[in-house]
């Protein structure tokens, strides 16, 4: 219910006005986000070069309303992996095919993102295009397609909690696309997405081990880590943790072969554990001004965060 209750507030005009004018918001979503601008950013990630874990940028946005916006989100990736690379930072991107104009046209979205993942094969870096809720999987998986067709640089992400996941990952598998699977962070029916935790946390092993099992196939094309593994397994649970080592460990698939990933400002107490153990890790770390949605979703993820929130805003 309370995730539920947060997920829509995420998607309220009025609550992002609302929340977003709260000073302890900006402070709050602040644990999240690595700064306002790239170069805030960018030390960031540098910062997390020096604990030996790797990062993938985003630039904060989401549900453009305009070509114009759709555009400036692009340029501002397009120079941004220039920065990376000038600061000789381990990092990739991740983007939201909303931000780029998903919502306006297909085809104008695909020629936007198409400049990125150029700019990045240049760079011998790479793009990931995250998942965001069903409205859009079946446009993200064919804007994708479209672009994994000219490019290697360009990866994808799938969700746990969806039925479909399990066909995504074997057609997507099949076209040897580098995918990241997550748990799934929105408001999804119950048609679509297992209700219950228990049961995404089934699922998310059960695809994880697909994953792996693809790990012995292709292990990593370049070894200076630019360019990541594949698979990319992206949870904080330990438990999920636990038992992608146990099948790695089974498989003797090395841990070079595959990457944990979390998000920025999330148990970095485990993100340096497994960094130390020798496992392949990348942090996501987001940065822009447009906080609110990431933030509402992080929220939501964890109750005791929404408690942290209200008590500060009881106390106001
Ligand atoms: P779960 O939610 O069960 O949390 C396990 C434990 O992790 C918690 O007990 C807590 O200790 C800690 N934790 C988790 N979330 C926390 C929070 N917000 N604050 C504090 N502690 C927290 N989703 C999506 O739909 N599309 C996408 O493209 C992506 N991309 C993505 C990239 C990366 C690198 C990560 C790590 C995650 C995503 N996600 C995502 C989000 C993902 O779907 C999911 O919502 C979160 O990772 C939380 O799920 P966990 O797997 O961590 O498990």
């Amino acid at each position: 219910m309370l995730r539920s209750f947060i997920l829509f507030l995420a998607n309220a005009r009025w609550a992002r006005q609302l929340i977003s004018r709260f000073g302890f918001a900006r402070r709050m979503a602040g644990r999240f986000v690595a700064g306002e601008t790239a170069a805030e950013a960018i030390t960031a990630i540098q910062s997390l070069n020096a604990r030996g874990i790797q990062a993938t940028l985003d630039y904060l946005g989401e549900s453009v309303t305009s070509k114009a916006a759709a555009t400036r989100a692009g340029d501002e990736y397009v120079a941004v992996l220039g920065h990376i690379a000038e600061g000789g930072a381990r990092s990739n991107v991740s983007i939201k095919l909303t931000q780029m104009g998903l919502d306006l046209s297909q085809d104008f979205c695909t020629a936007n993102v198409r400049r990125i993942v150029a700019r990045a094969n240049e760079l011998n870096s790479f793009v990931r295009i995250d998942m965001e809720g069903t409205l859009h999987t079946d446009a993200t998986l064919a804007v994708f397609n479209a672009l994994h067709r000219e490019f290697d640089n360009v990866g994808i992400v799938l969700q746990a909690y969806l039925y479909r996941t399990d066909e995504d990952l074997k057609a997507v598998l099949a076209e040897k696309a580098r995918v990241r699977v997550c748990k799934g962070a929105y408001q999804e029916p119950p048609d679509k997405a297992f209700p219950r935790k228990a049961d995404v946390d089934e699922n998310f092993v059960k695809l994880a081990r697909v994953l792996l099992d693809h790990a012995q196939l292709r292990p990593p094309a370049n070894a200076d880590g630019l360019v990541p593994p594949v698979p990319a397994i992206a949870t904080h649970d330990e438990q999920m943790i636990k038992a992608v080592q146990a099948y790695a460990a089974e498989k003797a698939i090395p841990r070079e072969c595959f990457e944990f990933q979390m998000l920025y400002g999330i148990r970095r107490d485990l993100q340096d554990k497994l960094a130390k153990e020798g496992y392949a890790l990348r942090v996501y770390v987001p940065y822009g001004t447009e906080w609110y949605p990431y933030f509402m979703r992080r929220l939501a993820e964890r109750p005791a965060n929404v408690w942290f929130f209200l008590s500060n805003l009881v106390r106001r």
